[in-house]
């Protein structure tokens, strides 16, 4: 039975975030730079991966606190071997009501049938560009925007319900903005402008590089006729818009300028199985993995799951400055372990 739990600032506990591997086919510069995730850099070993069978474990254990969503997420999460059996154990778990995947989607083509046919509805594709030359220069693995938008149109066509995302960086991909809200629009599309964050190390952040909301629907209010539109539920990220002539949705996510740490209700488990309460965690999270693989019992899981997030009180988005930013010099977890 669902006991459902808060934390600290009395925030409950509704997504699990599932990492399923720490590599990419991408390079992108903000969040696998070439320079240091090259040849030689090492990954995980397969053993030091969560099974499936433990992950869903763990969410099932998890729908005990309240979790009613799970995303899968990565590094790349379409390179997770036989991913559609993860998705299948998932769906038969009691009170997980939505499954969400974020990807790359170069692989959609490849694996999105067997991942629609073991009920996974929803995907989360990521493009910083629909200029080919401009994504090339972000993936570093020469991947094109038009083969992505081909991925896209593949997945929409098996009856997958399609979200973009763009992470906007300045002096980078801005001019991306207009011609990427008018393709999306004409596609019916749902496209999501995200402001870039300092999460992990390795990514050059600085406030210089970010293009805030403001700042974005500026841009976008002078080219179209749109209007906000309310927030669907209690945590939603993106605040939406809507196209007055064709109805069709954008989003913007304002991750730096109006944080959302005080609705924030997700959990993340990271690629080699440690528990996070925030995408800017320190490197050390829980070990829930060990935990599993030394004979834990469902009980003890759930006693250690409800442990962590009673005391979880992190907001570092709200608390972020200038001044923060470049004092903090105490080491975040990587996005490539933590996804997103
Ligand atoms: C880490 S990726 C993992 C899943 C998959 N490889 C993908 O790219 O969608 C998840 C999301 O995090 C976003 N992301 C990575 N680094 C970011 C940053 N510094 N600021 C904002 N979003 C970031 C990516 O653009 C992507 O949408
Ligand atoms: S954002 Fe996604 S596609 Fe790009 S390097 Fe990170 S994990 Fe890979």
């Amino acid at each position: 039975m669902v006991d459902q739990i808060t934390d600290k600032l009395g925030r409950p506990i509704r997504d699990l975030r599932l990492s399923v591997t720490d590599r990419c086919n991408f390079r992108c510069d903000y969040c696998m730079p070439k320079e240091i995730f090259g040849d030689d850099y090492v990954f995980l070993p397969k053993d030091e991966l969560l099974t499936f069978e433990e992950m869903e474990r763990i969410t099932r254990v998890y729908t005990l606190l309240g979790v009613k969503k799970v995303r899968i997420t990565g590094g790349e999460p379409l390179l997770r071997r036989n991913l559609y059996q993860l998705i299948a154990r998932l769906n038969e778990i009691d009170g997980i009501e939505d499954i969400g995947l974020t990807t790359n989607g170069l692989l959609l083509k490849k694996h999105g049938q067997k991942l629609y046919d073991a009920g996974l509805r929803r995907i989360n594709v990521s493009l910083d560009a629909i200029d080919d030359e401009v994504f090339q220069a972000i993936n570093n693995r020469d991947i094109k925007a038009s083969t992505i938008l081909q991925q896209i149109d593949y997945a929409c066509s098996i009856g997958f319900k399609v979200k973009v995302n763009v992470v906007i960086q300045k002096g980078v991909n801005d001019d991306q903005i207009i011609p990427m809200v008018r393709y999306f629009k004409e596609k019916n599309i749902t496209v999501r402008f995200i402001e870039f964050m300092d999460v992990g190390n390795d990514n050059g952040w600085d406030f210089s590089k970010v293009v805030s909301k403001d700042e974005m629907l500026e841009v976008i209010e002078q080219e179209f006729n749109i209007m906000p539109v309310r927030p669907k539920y209690y945590g939603e990220v993106a605040k939406y818009y809507r196209h007055k002539d064709n109805g069709a949705l954008f989003g913007l996510i304002t991750s730096v300028s109006e944080s959302f740490c005080s609705t924030c209700t997700r959990a993340r488990l990271s690629s080699d199985g440690k528990f996070y309460g925030c995408l800017f965690s320190e490197v050390d999270g829980f070990d829930v993995k060990a935990l599993l693989r030394n004979g834990a019992t469902d009980e003890e899981l759930e006693r250690q799951f409800r442990a962590l997030w009673r005391v979880r009180n992190n907001r570092y988005s709200d608390e972020r400055t200038e001044q923060t930013v470049v004092n903090r010099k105490r080491k975040k977890i990587n996005m490539n372990y933590i996804g997103g």
